[in-house]
This record gives C-alpha cells, structure tokens and sequence, in this order.
C-alpha cells in the first residue's frame, strides 16, 4: 500500500511504543483540520447520465432491497467498479505536500467526465464536490477544499462513479510525503481489517461475520471502530440495505450469490465518536485521534467473494 512507504508489513508490525509517546507527540506536533474554502460544484457535461438525485440534490431513502444483478447488469456493475478503482488509483498518484484536496477534486471529476460516468458523491443529499478527501482525523465524508496537504498527513480518498446507471465504490488511504510510525501503524491495521472482512464473505454467510472479523483486528492493535458510519449495499442505487456493521454484531441476514455490497471499516487510534463540522458531511474525532478507513466494492459469488474495485 502506498502509506506503507518503506517499512515492510513484519516491521510495522514488531512496532510497539505503547502507542502513548508516539502518538501523543504526533498530536500535539499536528495543528488540527480546519475548514478551508470549498469552490463552487463542477459541472457535468449535459450528454452524461446522471443518477436521480443530481438535479435534486435530496438524500435518498436507502433502497431496501438487496442489490443483486443478472449477467448483463453485473458486467455494468464490473466496468463501474474498475473505473472507480482506476480514478483512486490517478487520485492517489497526485497525493503530495502542497497539493489542495480541491485539486484532486478537480482530477477526480474531469477523469470520471472523460470516461462518461458521473461523480455519484456531486449533490448527494447536498454533497458539493466530487469526491471525499478524508484528511488526519477526519472519520469520513471530509469536503475537498483549498487546504494544502501537510508532510505528515494521511488522506482517505473515497471514489464513487455511477456508469451505464451503476455505482463502484473505493476508497483508501495515502500518505502525505513522511508519516508518522502510529499513522502507519493505524493504516496498516485498516488494510488488515478491511481484508479479514473480505475473507469472512462467501455464499450463506451471516452479514455478522464480517464486523466480527473485524472487530479481532482492531482488538488486536487497540484500536477503535467507527459505529455511525456502515459499509451498504451498492449497484443501481448508491446505498442500499443491509447495513455492514463494522463492529462485533450478532444482525441476522446471511449473503447471497450476485449480491454487491460495500466493506468500509473506519479506524481510531482514540475515539472513534464523531462530530459533525457546520457543513453537516465533514465527521472529525472528539479527540483529534487520527482515523483511516479503507473500502472495496464485493461481490459474492457462487464460491466466495470478488473484490469489484480493482483497476485491472
Ligand atoms: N462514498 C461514501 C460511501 O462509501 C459515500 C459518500 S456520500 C457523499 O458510502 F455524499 F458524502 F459523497
Ligand atoms: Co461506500
Ligand atoms: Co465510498
């Protein structure tokens, strides 16, 4: 992963400062996030199709059915998905000091327009920009706005597009030029809690097992879980039911063949309890503890599990 930098996954893992030092005095070296200005929303070119909350801009109710699709609509469901993964991927190559989460917007949205899909986030329930740049303690949901990326950052970059009337969803972490030893630690660990997710899918498996498998990892590294936010189904609607819960749960629902659905785990070197910022999408940590979230579009199969999100 690119915020694994030098240090291979064995070393990170042999880290142990007690998490307390290191991380104590990254905070204190650390000046917290604070809003910066959000330019006006981009526009997209009147040919491409758009989702039916564009033009309203209204959150729409979670579709209660299971996102499930016939063979043509999973060949849509997969281009939808690889283009997301490969908008993360240049998103992420722009990642460095100096650069503006507004740039990146700017990249997101013109490559998403260039291969004619819409940037689903644009005026969802409101949502003004194209793409959520998720920045040091921010959980989720984070605003891209004329801030400059610090050395030392991490940024979540959460990529959606709705192609030919389907929703890919994905999102990752990156760092900003020298990270500290915790942020690495703490990014690592969401990889590893987003994968053990992963691992849990298969055909007849509870929903449950997945923020059980979770939950282990995180126990694991004494971090903690974000509850607000959940993982969801995906396709022709943005979010659909079940919820994915990220935390140890006992939900009923088991997973079915052709189903699509995100796993999103956010995770907290403190709190994991949010507060909102004035905008109403930005969701920080109460304690200014970093937060890193990782998130892949799936699909289960007749076997197990498909990662949808991958760029080729
Ligand atoms: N991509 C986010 C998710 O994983 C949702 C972003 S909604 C937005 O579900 F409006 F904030 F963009
Ligand atoms: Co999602
Ligand atoms: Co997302």
């Amino acid at each position: 992963m690119v915020y694994a930098g030098r240090r291979g996954l064995s070393e990170l893992l042999s880290i142990d400062k007690g998490g307390d030092d290191q991380s104590k005095q990254g905070k204190s070296k650390r000046a917290p996030l604070e809003p910066g200005t959000v330019s006006p929303p981009r526009p997209v070119p009147v040919t491409i199709p758009r989702p039916p909350y564009a033009a309203s801009g209204r959150m729409p109710d979670w579709d209660a059915r299971p996102q499930r699709h016939d063979a043509a609509g999973l060949e849509k469901m997969r281009a939808a998905c690889r283009l997301a993964a490969q908008v993360l991927d240049h998103a992420g190559t722009l990642v460095r000091p100096g650069v503006t989460t507004d740039e990146i917007d700017e990249a997101v949205h013109d490559m998403i327009i260039a291969a004619g899909a819409y940037p689903s986030p644009l005026n969802y329930g409101g949502f003004p920009k194209s793409v959520c740049t998720s920045v040091n303690e921010c959980i989720c949901h984070g605003i891209p706005d004329s801030r400059p990326l610090e050395e030392g950052d991490i940024v979540n970059i959460d990529v959606t597009v709705y192609l030919n009337g389907y929703h890919g969803d994905t999102s990752r972490m990156f760092a900003v030029g020298q990270i500290s030893d915790s942020a690495t630690r703490l990014c690592t660990a969401t990889t590893e809690a987003l994968m053990a997710g992963i691992q849990a899918c298969g055909p007849g498996v509870r929903f449950a097992s997945i923020g059980n498998a979770i939950q282990k990892v995180a126990d694991s590294y004494k971090f903690s879980l974000s509850r607000t936010f959940v993982g969801h189904g995906v396709g022709t609607v943005f979010h659909a039911y079940p919820h994915i819960l990220h935390h140890r749960n006992n939900e009923p629902g088991r997973m079915e063949p052709g189903m699509t659905f995100t796993i999103e785990p956010m995770l907290c070197e403190g709190s994991a309890k949010e507060k909102f910022w004035s905008d109403q999408w930005t969701a920080v940590t109460i304690d200014g503890g970093l937060s890193a979230q990782q998130e892949h579009t799936l699909l289960i199969t007749d076997s197990g599990v498909e990662i949808l999100t991958v760029s080729q």
